[in-house]
């Protein structure tokens, strides 16, 4: 574990309530790549250093906290998350999702780049966590190799996770270039490797459908919150018996090709 230090959920708030008088109806989470909501009306942008007191490190995660209007609803777009894989601890990888809630925003929306193991998805697809089987967080840091399935109460069956779809499924069929959403299982694996072929049959035997490496200590934060979560993963590379991830840079590309959809999406379900 590193150490660092950061400010406190109230600096935090204290910090965001300065600096605006409304708490947002939305704030956004935006995994590695992903590019939506750009240009928002009456934008205020700020470091997650002034916010948070900490930055992120990983490239493709700019680490900057954006108040900003879409319709006349008020959003923070967040770029850039903290990950376990590196190095940081539970309470700082939770940090942004607290402070949101503490702040009193009511729909948080997390996204992540995600390698498909549904065999039906396709890359730049959109997989929405849905229902009773929204995500598997085997504990590889607490029990080694064998993965001890999480057994709290499920994170996605809310009304922002049906309203997203909803709206997905509305968009699809006004829009032909809207590819339907996909919905499914999402492993959230510590990292920061990807998946060996092995472990990639194991996931699939385990019934996920998309493996990632951030989302789940954010949506088990906001359970049981007056914050909803829902979360979506942009299928970024499919795992096939063959495949090999080229890295990053693949997953960066493709995350940025799906966000246009995403953009659509997210605007349509924030201020319908
Ligand atoms: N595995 C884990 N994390 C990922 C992947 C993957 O295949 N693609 C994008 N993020």
């Amino acid at each position: 574990m590193i150490e660092t230090t950061t400010k406190s959920i109230s600096q935090s708030v204290e910090f965001l309530r300065k600096v605006s008088k409304d708490v947002p109806e939305a704030a956004v989470v935006l995994g590695s790549g992903v590019k939506v909501l750009e240009a928002l009306s009456d934008e205020q942008s700020f470091s997650y250093d002034q916010v948070f007191g900490i930055s992120p490190t990983i490239v493709g995660h700019a680490g900057s906290l954006t108040l900003g209007r879409v319709q006349g609803k008020l959003v923070a777009v967040m770029r850039g998350r903290f990950h376990l894989y590196e190095g940081h601890d539970w309470e700082v990888v939770t940090l942004p999702t607290r402070v949101m809630i503490e702040w009193g925003v009511r729909h948080l929306y997390l996204t992540n780049a995600a390698g498909g193991l549904n065999q039906e998805f396709a890359v730049g697809d959109l997989m929405l966590l849905t229902g009773y089987r929204d995500h598997l967080n085997p504990k590889w840091k607490e029990t080694g190799l064998i993965p001890a399935l999480m057994s709290a109460p499920t994170a996605c069956a809310n009304e922002l996770t049906n309203h997203i779809w909803a709206v997905g499924e509305k968009l699809a069929k006004s829009d032909q270039r809207f590819r339907p959403l996909k919905s499914g299982t999402y492993a959230g694996l510590l990292g920061p490797t990807y998946e060996t072929l092995a472990e990639i049959e194991m996931l699939r035997r385990l019934k996920s459908d998309a493996v990632g490496m951030s989302t789940v200590p954010e949506l088990q934060t906001a359970l049981g919150t007056k914050t909803v979560a829902a979360a979506i993963s942009v299928v970024t590379n499919v795992w096939s018996d063959d495949a090999a991830i080229d890295g990053h840079e693949e997953v960066l590309k493709a995350a940025k090709a799906a966000s246009e959809r995403l953009d659509k999406l997210f605007r349509a379900a924030i201020a319908p």
